[in-house]
């Protein structure tokens, strides 16, 4: 195979039981979902997508902590199942790395921060002494407009949630990755502080050529820093392309009703959001419903909707699975 590609995602996906071990059903939690991004091309791609559309279940594929039940992840040329010692996993972990939601997970309250850098560098080999590990971690702190002096002795909550959100992109960086994944990584943040790291994926696109996986469910942002976008229903794609052809003018009706409900920047107010574009508890009756899962919510829907999956179209420079775009 071609080794143009950084990350190649092929027909991946991913089922999960739910309910009793007799009574319960399988629920495709991400459903065939192909994409690939370029090695030559650092771009950030959002995948966008209300709760529960299986964002993070792709994120766990990716970072290999979840195993697809169906298709190939390849990075880098390489099949990421096939990873099996540990030697060969901590050499994929360099390369892609995470960054998580709520960055005070990320890191031992007892601890302080800078060693936890410093542990990091050790780990993956990219320094071999204290005094190196302490340039280590001041460089990915200075990616991050932070610097080791300003760290200082401090304790994760003795800083503030953008400071430590920044310092966890730093700890990403620390192994000079090729590839970051970042799920919801402002969502905990403040207001604020959101386009500040933001702003830091773009330099880290832009100037240290590291590609990102954004996974958020806050389309303003996404619209901003976003190369491409995927927006993901229930498991599925529903549609994919450029973020300014895919939300500067969405054709599947989710899309659009997305676009529309843009949520409020305020995290109280995510419920009345979901509310809104009508997102229920009733999650796995559309998981498992027969033809589009939207169909159920769609203002365009028609009878073949309910009947069977609609095809990928590719229309006006993006794809999306819609019957409203096939012949
Ligand atoms: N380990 C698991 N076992 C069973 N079901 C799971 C598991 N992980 C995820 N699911 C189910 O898969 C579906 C997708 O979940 P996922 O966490 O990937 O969604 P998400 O898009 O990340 O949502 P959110 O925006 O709330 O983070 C959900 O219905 C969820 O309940
Ligand atoms: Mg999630």
């Amino acid at each position: 195979m071609s080794n143009t590609k950084l990350l190649d995602v092929r027909h991946v996906s991913r089922s999960f039981r739910v309910g009793g071990l007799l009574s319960g059903v399988n629920m495709m939690a991400v459903n065939d979902l192909t994409f690939s991004l370029d090695k030559d091309k650092p771009e950030i791609f959002t995948i966008a997508g209300e709760s529960g559309s299986g964002k993070t279940t792709l994120s766990r594929m990716l970072l290999r902590d979840l195993d697809p039940t169906l298709g190939e992840v390849f990075f880098e040329g390489r099949d990421v199942s096939a990873i099996k010692k540990r030697n060969e996993f901590t050499a994929f972990m360099q390369k892609v790395q995470p960054v998580f939601q709520n960055p005070f997970e990320t890191f031992n309250p007892l601890r302080r921060v800078e060693e936890y850098l410093f542990d990091t560098a050790i780990n993956f080999g990219i320094a071999k002494d204290k005094k190196s590990a302490m340039e280590e971690a001041d460089r990915a702190l200075h990616l991050v407009g932070l610097s080791l002096e300003e760290l200082s002795r401090r304790y994760p909550h003795e800083l503030s949630g953008g400071q430590i959100q920044r310092i966890s992109v730093a700890r990403a960086l620390i192994s000079k990755p090729s590839l970051i994944l970042a799920d919801e990584p402002v969502s905990m943040v403040d207001a604020s502080l959101r386009m500040t790291i933001v702003n830091l994926f773009k330099k880290l696109r832009d100037e240290e050529k590291v590609s990102i996986i954004y996974i958020t469910h806050d389309l303003a942002t996404a619209y901003y820093i976003s190369d491409r976008i995927a927006v993901m229903l229930r498991g599925y794609v529903v549609e994919m392309g450029p973020v300014e052809k895919v939300l500067g003018s969405p054709l599947h009706p989710y899309t659009q009703l997305l676009k529309e409900s843009v949520p409020s920047p305020e995290p109280e107010n995510k419920e009345d959001w979901a509310k809104r574009i009508g997102l229920s508890t009733i999650e796995v009756k559309e998981y498992s419903r027969q033809g589009c899962k939207f169909a159920g919510r769609c203002p365009k829907v028609t009878e073949r909707c309910k009947q069977a999956d609609p095809p990928d179209v590719e229309a006006e420079g993006r794809t999306v699975k819609c019957y409203l775009y096939s012949n």
